[in-house]
Parts: structure tokens; sequence; C-alpha cells
């Protein structure tokens, strides 16, 4: 496979590797789109399996944000760039600058932020070499808050539009107690939802306060939502039919293995918020900043009233939520291509 014919390149304008022999960076940096402005997406750092791994996670990510900014109304198209490697050990200030250097060299045309592997603090050193990377400690800091908040509250509009009711007494179980996860539970717990919670790390599971469940249990557990809050790729062919919960919302990308897997859970009964949809409060925190705090929380409000739109456009047009979101981030960029 090229990536030219690689099943997920779908137009990309730019696919770039780079490599520094002197830092020893090899990252893949991805525009998918640039027609409603710049391309914004984080830079993931993972210790791929294979370099095609990283070919087809970046491809997907970038293809995902250009539907996040267009759902989310951003004035950015959608981007994404991974690092191959262990953050643990191989990442070093001369690489991040190196990476920070590629990101420069392409004129504004990528906005880089934070994502897997990646710290506010590591941002700050990336910020070094090029004026467009964000998510530094110094900027946004952490985009965790505002991601758990338009979850939270695109999990209450699916509630509200599919079982026809309020979070209290809810059952919800949250895969995943990290940044977003742990923020989710004590939102869901606050509302009076009955949390259930599962962490590869158990320690960081129980520090929520929640119930704990095992990390293979909670797909399927006794739920009316599952909230998927680690990694993607988690609703596939094999996971569907083992899902009892009736609503699936979460932060994590890309949470479909493949695109049919919407159809398969909509065959199943099961409302499935897309994740782009749902985790658009990171990108606010990111690209407006602490100083425009109070304009991300307004942005971010918004999220309730447009997954009630999808949702109701969705049962409409008898179609997955899914399908009905791709087909507006489709208008939306035919409209502004003009
Ligand atoms: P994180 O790295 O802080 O937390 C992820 C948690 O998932 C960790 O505690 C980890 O131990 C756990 N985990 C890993 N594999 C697991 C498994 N098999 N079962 C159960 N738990 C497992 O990451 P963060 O920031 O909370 O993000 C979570 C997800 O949301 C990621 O997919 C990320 O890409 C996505 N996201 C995050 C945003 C943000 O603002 N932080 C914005 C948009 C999306």
């Amino acid at each position: 496979m090229t990536v030219l014919s690689h099943p997920e390149f779908d137009g990309h304008e730019l696919v770039e590797f780079v490599t520094d022999r002197r830092s020893g960076l090899v990252a893949i940096i991805a525009i998918h789109s640039t027609v409603l402005g710049p391309a914004g997406g984080g830079i993931r750092f993972f210790p791929y399996a294979s370099e095609m791994d990283a070919v087809t996670d970046v491809l997907r990510l970038s293809k995902a944000m250009t539907n996040k900014m267009a759902m989310g109304e951003v004035p950015l198209g959608g981007g994404k760039s991974v690092i191959l490697g262990d953050p643990r050990t191989d990442k070093t200030e001369a690489l991040l600058e190196a990476y920070g250097d590629a990101v420069e060299a392409l004129g504004g045309r990528y906005i880089c932020g934070e994502d897997m592997g990646m710290t506010p603090d590591d941002m700050e050193v990336v910020a070094r070499r090029t004026d467009h990377a964000r998510g530094t400690a110094s900027g946004s800091g952490d985009t965790s808050p505002l991601t758990a908040h338009t979850v939270f509250l695109s999990i209450r509009a699916a509630v509200r539009h599919r079982l026809g009711t309020g979070l209290d007494g809810i059952r919800v179980a949250v895969q995943g107690a990290g940044a977003v996860g742990s923020k989710l539970v004590a939102k869901l717990a606050d509302a009076g939802a009955a949390v259930l919670v599962a962490d590869v790390d158990p320690g960081a599971a129980s520090r929520t306060g929640a119930e704990v469940v095992g990390i293979d249990e909670v797909l399927a557990a006794d739920v009316d939502v599952l909230a998927p809050c680690a990694m993607g790729g988690v609703l596939s062919a094999s996971t569907i039919p083992t899902i009892r919960a009736s609503i699936v919302c979460g932060a994590a990308n890309n949470q479909l293995a493949t695109p049919a897997d919407a159809e398969r859970l909509r065959a199943a009964d099961v409302l499935y918020v897309p994740d782009y949809v749902a985790n658009i409060g990171g990108v606010y925190s990111a690209v407006i900043d602490r100083k425009g705090a109070d304009v991300a929380r307004v942005k971010a409000d918004a999220v309730e009233g447009r997954v009630i739109e999808l949702l109701e456009r969705a049962e409409a047009e008898g179609t997955s939520p899914a399908a009905a979101a791709d087909r507006r981030v489709a208008e939306i960029l035919a409209a502004a291509r003009g």
C-alpha cells in the first residue's frame, strides 16, 4: 500500500514526512483540508508498531479534525501530526525543537497543539521554534476541563433525546479515568448519575471515587450510557454486539474502528454521538487560550443544542448521527468552497 492509495487518504492536501538526523526526530505532518482556514490539530507522540500504523493514524486523525472544526464552527481546517517513538524515553528538547522547525517551515498552513504523549510544557519547547503552536503551558494550558464539559453536555443532550430524562439516576460507564475521563466522572456524579469507571491504571480509576469495574467489562457494562475516554477504535464489529448501553458518547478521538461501525451501532439500536462533535471543547480551549476563557466557555455551552439538532436531523433522515454529521460537514465545506 502507498500513501496515495491508502483507504484513509481522502484527498489530503499534504502529507509530509519529517526526519532530523541530529535529534532522531521521525514525524509525519498531515493536512487534510484548509478550506475553512489553516489546518489545526494536535501532535501525537506514540510508539507505533509500524510506520504504516502511524500513517493510518495521522490520516484518520487529520480528517477527523476537518470534521471537528467544521461542526464546531471554528474557522480552521483539519490537520494532525504524529511523532514516532516512545514519549517516555525518546522525547528530548532537541527533538521537539526540530519538530517546531518543521511546523514553522509550513508558514502557518498547519497550527499544532497537544495530543497524546505531549504536555503543555512540551508545547512550550515546540513554541520556541514556531509561532504556530498552541496548547502551551503559558497559553491555553490544560484543555481537558473544557473537553470534559462538552462531552458532559453531549451526554445530557443524548439522554434527553433518547431516554427523555435528565441525568439524575442515569447509569454511565466511563472507559479511561485520565485528564478528561476523571473530570467527566465528577461532573456526572454531581448531576446525580451513577458512574462506573475503568482504567488500565487501577489507581487512576479509584481516585475518581466512582465504582471501579474491570477494563474487560466496561464496554459491556449494564448501563444507559457508555463514555469511551481512553483510546480510539473501541467501537468495532466485535465489541458492538456486546454493548448494553443505549447511548455511546465520549471524548476519545476516532472511536469507530471503521466508518461502517456507525451503521452497525444504529442497527443495534445504540445512539452514538460522533466523537468529533462531543469533544470539541478541547479545540475551543486550545485556540481561544486562557485570555478568552469566557468566550471558549460560551462556545462550549452551544454544544448541547448542536447535539440535539444533530440527533433530530439523523432521526428525521433515518440515518446514524455519524452519517448526518458527515453530511453536515460536507455541506459546510461545499458552501465555503463556493
Ligand atoms: P489521558 O492520557 O489523560 O487519559 C487516558 C486514560 O485512559 C489514562 O488514564 C489511561 O490509563 C487510560 N487507558 C488507556 N488504555 C485503556 C484501556 N484499554 N482501558 C481503560 N483505560 C485505558 O488522555 P485524555 O486527555 O484524558 O484524553 C482521553 C481521550 O480523549 C483520548 O482519546 C484523547 O485523544 C481524547 N481527547 C482529549 C482531549 C483533551 O482535551 N485532553 C480533546 C479531545 C479528545
